[in-house]
C-alpha cells in the first residue's frame, strides 16, 4: 500500500488541472470520515479518495475509459482490489470489487464524489463562497433543488444508505470533512 506522499506525487504527474486535485482532495476527506464511521481503514479508504480520478486527463473526460485507465496507471501501486474500487466508481466500466469491505468502499466513493461537488456548488453560492458558511439546513435544501447543480447524481448520494448512514448525517459528515481541507480547496 502506498502512502500519501506519493500519492499526491502521482496525482501530480498525471493532472494538469488544479480543479480536478482539488476534488481528489475534498473526495479524499469524505472517504475518510466514512472509513472512521464505519470502523474500516482511515488512510486505505483516503487513499482511493484521493486517486480515484487519476485518469481523468489520460482519458480526455472519456467516459468509457475513465476507471479503466486508472487501474493501469495504478497496476504497481495498488492492491487489485482496490484498483477494483476505482473503477467501480464509474458505473460504466462494469467492474465490480469482491470483498465486502469493497462495495461498501464503492457506494462510498459514488457518493463521496456526488456529495463533494454539492458542497462546492453550493459553497460558490454562499456570498462569502466558503465552506464555513454552509448551514446542514442549506444543503438539504440545495440536495433537494432539482434546478441546482443538475449534474449532481443524488441517487449515488443516496447510495450511501445502503452502509446504513442516513442523509442526513452523510450531509454533516461531508461537511466536517471538507471544512477540515477548505484552505486545501479555496473554499
Ligand atoms: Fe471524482
Amino acid at each position: 500500500m502506498i502512502d500519501k506522499s506519493r500519492a499526491i506525487e502521482l496525482l501530480r504527474k498525471y493532472l494538469r488541472d488544479d480543479k480536478i486535485v482539488k476534488h481528489c482532495i475534498a473526495v479524499e476527506a469524505i472517504m475518510r470520515v466514512l472509513a472512521r464511521r464505519l470502523g474500516r481503514d482511515e488512510d486505505k479508504w483516503g487513499i482511493v479518495g484521493l486517486l480515484h480520478d487519476i485518469d481523468y486527463d489520460v482519458t480526455n473526460r472519456d467516459l468509457s475509459s475513465h476507471g479503466l485507465k486508472a487501474m493501469e496507471i495504478l497496476r504497481n501501486e495498488l492492491p487489485e482490489e482496490l484498483l477494483r474500487v476505482i473503477a467501480c466508481h464509474n458505473e460504466s466500466t462494469g467492474i465490480e470489487p469482491e470483498t465486502e469491505e469493497g462495495k461498501e468502499m464503492c457506494i462510498a466513493l459514488r457518493a463521496a464524489d456526488q456529495m463533494s461537488g454539492l458542497i462546492v456548488a453550493t459553497a460558490l453560492v454562499m456570498p462569502s463562497r466558503k465552506i464555513s458558511e454552509i448551514k446542514l439546513s442549506t444543503l438539504r435544501r440545495k440536495f433537494k433543488s432539482k434546478d441546482f447543480a443538475r449534474g449532481v447524481k443524488r441517487d449515488r448520494i443516496l447510495g450511501i444508505e445502503k452502509l446504513g448512514i442516513p442523509l442526513e448525517e452523510f450531509m454533516q459528515l461531508s461537511l466536517e470533512a471538507m471544512r477540515g481541507v477548505a484552505e486545501e480547496l479555496g473554499l
